[in-house]
């Protein structure tokens, strides 16, 4: 049930961040140059958006493919080691991605 929320409740959100990132990175109301690129990817606000959508986006995409591979009833009887190889996978990528864009700064 409370994944279930949770499904929806990142669904909604994924939407604001889908919004904020096609506007910021490809829409953008100005010219997209080499120093305005980074002058958002150095930008401690930006890095916590980006760092936040990833989790999200992490949670949601890895909720809803647990969820799909549940709905097959020979997989049931691993539902205890595939939701936890599920939880390692999101893990693993937050660790590997959260720093990488933390610690992005210009050379
Ligand atoms: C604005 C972006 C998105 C919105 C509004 C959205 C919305 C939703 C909603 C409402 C559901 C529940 C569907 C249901 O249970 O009937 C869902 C399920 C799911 N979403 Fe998303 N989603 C978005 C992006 C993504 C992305 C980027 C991924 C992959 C990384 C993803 C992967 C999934 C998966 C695997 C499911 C489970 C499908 C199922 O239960 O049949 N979604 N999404």
């Amino acid at each position: 049930m409370r994944s279930w929320v949770l499904q929806r409740v990142t669904a909604v959100l994924l939407i604001g961040y889908l919004v904020a990132h096609m506007w910021a990175l490809h829409y953008p109301p100005y010219e997209i140059t080499f120093q305005t690129v980074l002058a958002r990817l150095t930008s401690p606000a930006w890095k916590l958006f980006d760092i936040t959508f990833l989790a999200v986006v992490l949670y949601h995409g890895l909720n809803g493919t647990l969820g799909v591979l549940m709905d097959f009833a020979y997989l049931q009887r691993y539902e205890r080691a595939i939701t936890w190889l599920t939880v390692l996978v999101g893990l693993a990528a937050f660790a590997v991605g959260a720093p990488l864009i933390w610690a992005f700064s210009p050379p």
